[in-house]
């Protein structure tokens, strides 16, 4: 068997052209959507993330600033930042390029963001509304995932779904995610990582296994349950053995392998990536909506 290509590029389009649609609608009634980036320190990858994620703002004709801070800031600089764009009303999103330099605490910073202006769902008013199942801003990456399922019709409802890995920005939330009541929840979920015993396993159990623990290829085709739908969140820089001094994209799950055992799967890059990217701007756009709602109801 061959798998069928989940093809995160072309889902995330249609996302965008969606979010670029309301954004004109929105506009006509005097409402541009905004979103500030802060980027603290000199990360190469956060600088791409960054402008990466300010040309996707320009495309779906949104406003967005991007303020620059050395590695060297200071914790205040950044919370000082943060005050200035949650009370300026052109702001709907505020985005902290993650991570931070050491001397700077990240609870502290997140947990300083207006949580209606929290397009990454990162602060604890936002995870635990998550958590209860109450509407919220909710973390993008797992949000493009929930978006790809339903999006491809892959049913969750009452099926068993391994989450592999448990951080804060994909495994956790996604959890959450796949235990709400409707669609794209209603699983049955099982959560595995770092320190557990033979998680081949548990991950041959998954009938949607999903992949985010950052280590490149670690989910082979014997870890794989025959028709499983396979969704990889890694993003890993490995060497490439056809390009020597050269490097490659490569997911947590090796795609070739497991291409031949799954029913679906994401590829990388391809996949869940480009989603990430469309839920920030659906984020964005559903806080502005909300501020627009709460600024007409004053
Ligand atoms: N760094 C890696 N992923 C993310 C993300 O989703 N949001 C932010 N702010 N920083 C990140």
């Amino acid at each position: 068997m061959t798998a069928r290509i989940l093809d995160g590029k072309r889902i995330a389009q249609a996302v965008r052209s969606e979010v670029r649609a309301r954004a004109i609608e929105l506009k006509a009634e005097g409402v541009v959507p905004g979103l500030a980036f802060i980027l603290v320190g000199d990360n190469p990858a956060s600088a791409v993330y960054v402008r990466s994620k300010g040309q996707a703002c320009e495309e779906a004709g949104f406003h967005s600033v991007t303020e620059r801070l050395p590695a060297g800031a200071t914790q205040d600089q950044v919370l000082g930042l943060i005050a200035a764009f949650n009370a300026d009303e052109r702001i709907h999103g505020i985005l902290v390029q993650l991570p931070l330099p050491e001397q700077i605490d990240e609870d502290t910073i997140l947990a300083s963001i207006d949580p209606a202006k929290d397009v990454d769902g990162f602060h604890p008013v936002n995870v635990g509304r998550l958590a209860t199942g109450q509407d919220c801003l909710v973390p993008c990456t797992p949000l493009g995932v929930r978006e790809m399922l339903i999006r491809e019709r892959i049913q969750t409802r009452g099926r068993h779904a391994v989450v592999v890995g448990r951080s804060n920005i994909v495994g956790k939330p996604m959890v959450n995610l796949l235990l709400r009541y409707g669609e794209g929840g209603d699983a049955t979920v099982t959560v595995c990582h770092s320190k557990t015993v033979d998680l081949g396993a548990i991950t041959r159990q998954a009938e949607i296994l999903i992949v985010a623990i950052g280590r490149a290829q670690a989910v082979t085709r014997e870890m794989v349950r025959p028709g499983a739908v396979v969704i990889d969140v890694g993003i890993n820089r490995v060497p490439d053995p056809a390009r020597p001094g050269k490097t490659r994209l490569v997911g947590d799950v090796d795609f070739e392998g497991v291409s031949e055992v799954a029913g679906a799967i994401t590829p990388v890059p391809g996949g869940v990536g480009p989603m990430t990217i469309a839920m920030l701007l659906a984020n964005t756009l559903k806080a502005a909506e909300t501020a627009a709602g709460a600024r007409a109801a004053r």
